[in-house]
């Protein structure tokens, strides 16, 4: 008797683990433009996004999406950059229909870095007022104390007067932060160094080079920045650019393309939104992208390629399924 309630206990719990398997099978690469799915098996809405690397972990922030509208900012975690646990709306839209995050405002490109003085958690979003379509072209700031949030918004405003819609930021070697940004109609792009907590601009804040850019992602590599952005056509997608630096207010150099291969041209159908150097390991980075699908922006999909370095030059290649141990071959 005792052994047939053994036996019936291991088959239900084999058929149990075996139907949550499908959805929870653990992943060991990235594979671009298909669905992905976090560990309780739901579709990953995290658009725009940025990462960020703590406590041996990555956090993933990116723009919640429903079929068109902004539904605010999505938190997910991971161990190793392919499975990612839900840790929830890090911010929300407010009910207050007073607030500046009224329900129905835009937040787009969130962005979180870690302030080691103040110990806090710092997101800027580009953040556009609710019933204003693009028009209020603002940046919000919001902080936690834990990565995972919620995140707690502070204000939004124009930095140094200046429109603000495509955006990111960038920590340097010394815990400088900078918020890089479109602007002027998207013609501009800039840079303004942050205040020492990371939650304003100050007014270091310049006009990197006026050729109608937006979504950067920038990053540095060897004592050179790197820079990476898309053209303006809204939703569809364009040719990407690269331009580098030797210092952070420029002047840019504009070097080309750096994707290369079939749909190079057009950004493989996507859109920049982050570069992420693999933590620990010297000239490793992940470029991140977006191919968006404007007919139902949350089915919009993943492009996480490995950047390549040839003589000194970023090249972006398509690669279909990959791993972190590609970067292993480089030799
Ligand atoms: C893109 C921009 C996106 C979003 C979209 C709206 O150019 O990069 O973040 O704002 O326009 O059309």
């Amino acid at each position: 008797m005792m052994k047939k309630a053994l036996i019936a206990g291991i088959l239900a719990w084999m058929l149990g683990s075996s139907s949550t398997h499908a959805q929870q099978t653990k992943k060991s690469s990235i594979l671009s433009d298909s669905i992905w799915l976090d560990t309780q098996g739901q579709v990953i809405n995290a658009h725009g996004g940025g990462l960020l690397y703590q406590h041996k972990t990555w956090y993933w922030y990116g723009e919640k999406r429903g079929r068109s509208q902004s539904e605010g900012v999505n938190v997910y975690s991971s161990k190793d950059l392919y499975n990612w646990q839900f840790e929830g709306l890090a911010l929300s839209p407010s009910q207050d229909t007073t607030s500046d995050i009224a329900e129905g405002c835009l937040m787009e490109r969130p962005k979180v870095i870690y302030n080691k003085k103040t110990k806090q958690y710092v997101m800027w979003v580009h953040l556009e007022l609710r019933g204003r379509g693009y028009a209020a072209a603002r940046a919000a700031v919001a902080v936690s104390s834990t990565p995972a949030g919620p995140f707690t918004f502070l204000k939004s405003f124009r930095p140094n007067g200046n429109m603000s819609r495509d955006m990111n930021l960038f920590v340097d070697d010394d815990g400088s932060a900078y918020h890089i940004y479109s602007s002027d109609e998207n013609m501009d792009l800039r840079l303004a160094k942050l205040t020492d907590d990371y939650l304003s601009p100050t007014t270091q804040d310049s006009l990197l080079f006026r050729r109608q850019r937006e979504a950067p992602a920038l990053f540095k590599n060897a004592g050179l920045y790197y820079l990476i952005t898309s053209g303006c056509t809204g939703w569809a997608p364009n040719q990407a650019s690269l331009h580098t630096s030797s210092s952070l207010f420029g002047p840019w150099t504009l070097v080309g393309d750096p994707m290369t291969g079939p749909n190079a041209n057009k950004t493989f159908g996507g859109q920049s939104t982050y570069v992420l150097p693999v933590p620990g390991k010297k000239n490793t980075f992940i470029y991140m992208g977006d191919r968006w699908n404007p007919k139902d922006l949350k089915d919009s999909r993943y492009q996480w390629l490995p950047i390549q370095f040839k003589d000194g030059q970023v090249v972006i290649e398509w690669v279909d399924n990959w791993n972190l141990q590609q970067f292993n071959k480089k030799g």
